[in-house]
């Protein structure tokens, strides 16, 4: 449903404008995918991309893995806890051309990740930021390096104890910067709440539990969770 193209050029709370194009459609698992929407070309581009997925669904696996064991619990916790096997993939591209001025524009105004967490790989044009200690900090470009974002429903999950990370970012006066975030996401009907072994009476529940589409209906529509 968030599946397609789309243009950000408006407003934002913090004064400055937005500059980016997007599209968005799943990357797995691979019996939603809809390649209707996926572009035609390059002709190579389902490929790279049922490629790219063999490389991130291990990738994906481990990082689940550690984070449960970063928490005390068993390795599997958080992977079921997102819905196993039917966790999503939702590939994001962002494109943001050359901004005449970019003093005044944002490729994305600061925010969070709605996902269990986000695998973003950024061409070399830097641009993004995160915020550490309410400063803007440069996400350095490392060849080769993908970033991982913590997002808000691991947050949930944990009950606070990962923080789903503030980031934005900037844009560029003669260089066009790209990049392709893949936000994994628990299935929409799937609710999710602080995991039980995380909450006790001196540790009470810091979030509600709902399902993730109802999640995700109050974010976009900038309702109190
Ligand atoms: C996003 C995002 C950052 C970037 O699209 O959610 O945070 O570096 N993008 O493009
Ligand atoms: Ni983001």
């Amino acid at each position: 449903m968030k599946e397609g193209y789309g243009t950000k050029l408006h407003r934002e709370p913090e004064g400055k404008k937005t500059w980016v194009d997007f599209l968005y459609h799943n990357i797995w698992p691979q019996h939603i995918l809809n390649y209707n929407i996926w572009p035609q070309s390059p002709t190579e581009y389902r490929k790279a991309n049922d490629e790219y997925c063999k490389y991130l669904v291990p990738l994906v696996d481990r990082l689940f893995e550690y984070l449960s064991t970063g928490l005390g619990l068993e390795k599997n916790v958080l992977k079921e806890a997102s819905g196993g096997d039917n966790m999503k993939m939702l590939l994001k591209i962002n494109y943001y051309p050359p901004c005449p001025r970019p003093d005044l524009a944002l490729g994305v105004a600061a925010h969070t990740d709605m996902s269990t967490f986000t695998l973003l790989v950024p061409n070399d044009v830097p641009g993004l930021q995160v915020l550490k200690d309410d400063h803007w900090v440069d996400a350095k470009y490392i060849p080769n390096a993908i970033i991982v974002h913590i997002g808000d429903q691991f947050e949930i999950l944990s009950n606070g104890k990962y923080k789903s990370v503030w980031h934005r970012s900037t844009v560029n006066k003669d260089q066009t910067r790209m990049s392709w975030p893949v936000f994994c996401e628990p299935p929409a009907d799937l609710v999710i709440g602080p995991l039980p072994q995380l909450v006790s009476d001196e540790n009470p529940a810091k979030f509600k539990t709902k399902k993730f589409k109802d999640y995700e209906y109050c974010k976009l529509n900038k309702i109190p969770q």
